[in-house]
């Protein structure tokens, strides 16, 4: 099929079509993101749309969910295509991880904190990165049970949009995974 014939047949079907036939197809990588009482709701749609795009497992959220219907159009009509899992508090949070056994990063700009070209993601492990609250961050809580991990910002800026911050660690994720899989296939042919 030609490129433009493969575009009109793109464009003739709605969103829920393409999901539908991309979701077939579509890889669930083991990392999660956890949003932090977002104060922001386009955050959580920007978050979303993000997961579903970098075939993230699931989306945690601490703390309240806007309307299914605010995030269907932030989302890019994504919200039905990733799982949410809703924690009441950090601790409970906390709890879930422990329970399941995921790894927790805090994306946070702190002391001690790694920078993220020095994080190597163990792909044996589930890992989930939590990204915090516009104004106060990731709280003390999560923080203290976490490794931390910052993204190096060599310009003038000193903090990122907190869904913009999960955006780049997940593709930084994606990049590490994809690496992996490269040097795996020179490594045996297969
Ligand atoms: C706007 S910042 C909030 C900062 C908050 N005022 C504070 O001082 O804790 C929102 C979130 O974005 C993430 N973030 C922003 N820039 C980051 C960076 N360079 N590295 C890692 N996380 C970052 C963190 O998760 C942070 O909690």
């Amino acid at each position: 099929m030609s490129v433009s014939a493969a575009l009109s047949l793109v464009r003739s079907q709605t969103r829920r079509q393409r999901y539908d036939q991309k979701k077939t197809t579509a890889q669930k990588n083991p990392i999660s993101i956890c949003a932090v009482n977002f104060g922001c709701d386009e955050n959580l749609g920007y978050l979303i749309r993000a997961a579903a795009c970098f075939g993230a497992e699931c989306l945690h959220v601490i703390g309240n969910l806007p309307d299914r219907a605010y995030l269907i159009p932030v989302s890019g009509s994504l919200i039905d295509y990733v799982k949410i899992i809703q924690h009441a508090n950090p601790h409970d949070f906390l709890a879930w991880t422990r329970q399941n056994d995921v790894d927790v990063i805090s994306a946070e700009i702190a002391d001690g904190s790694v920078s993220m070209y020095d994080v190597d993601f163990d792909m044996s492990r589930k890992t989930c990165v939590v990204v915090g609250n516009e104004n106060t961050g990731v709280p003390a809580e999560i923080l203290h049970n976490s490794k931390i991990m910052h993204i190096p910002m060599p310009g003038i800026g000193f903090c990122l949009n907190t869904a913009q911050t999960a955006n780049i660690i997940l593709f930084e994720f994606n990049r590490q995974l994809n690496e992996r899989v490269q040097r795996e296939y020179l490594r045996t042919g297969s």
